[in-house]
């Protein structure tokens, strides 16, 4: 009896904490295109448009804004920058760029993980340009021209 009894609430227990550990769901936002992006000048280095992950900002936060520049170093002549745009993963196209990206740590909607900026608009900016952001690639290599 007092077996069964232990053993009740040990399920108990375990149905009880399981929603707790498991209630902070993945942030995951989708993919944002920039628009008209060859009069923004604003493409990758084959050419390719570039893109973003947008989360909007809510209540006290929805006026702040926290945007969160990719790293990656520059190429730095064309055999490299060819290289980077044909094989770099996402770093010089956004040719296979995933279409969603999960917000984490400081860009989480989690106030718990991420108690300063969950509730700001949040973005996440992928490098692809090979040029820290400053690129306007007007005449891509045509090698690259096959996306
Ligand atoms: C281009 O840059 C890469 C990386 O720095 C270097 O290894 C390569 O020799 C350079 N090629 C030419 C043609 O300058
Ligand atoms: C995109 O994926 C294809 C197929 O896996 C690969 O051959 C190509 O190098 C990738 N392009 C970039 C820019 O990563």
């Amino acid at each position: 009896m007092a077996t069964t009894t232990f053993l009740l609430l040990l399920g108990f227990i375990v149905i009880l904490t399981t929603p707790l550990q498991a209630q902070t769901p993945d942030d995951i936002v989708p993919i944002s295109w920039v628009q008209n992006v060859i009069v923004k000048g604003a493409v990758c280095l084959d050419g390719t448009p570039s893109a973003y992950y947008y989360e909007q900002g809510q209540g006290d936060g929805a006026n702040n804004w926290l945007v969160f520049l990719q790293g990656g170093g520059w190429c730095v002549n064309q055999t490299d920058c060819f290289n980077r745009a044909t094989y770099g993963k996402s770093s010089g196209s956004t040719k296979n760029i995933s279409l969603t990206f999960t917000f984490r740590d400081f860009l989480s909607n989690n106030p718990t993980n991420n108690p300063d900026f969950y509730n700001w608009n949040r973005v996440y900016v992928p490098y692809c340009d090979g040029s820290s952001f400053t690129g306007d690639v007007e005449a891509p290599d045509s090698r690259c021209s096959n996306f």
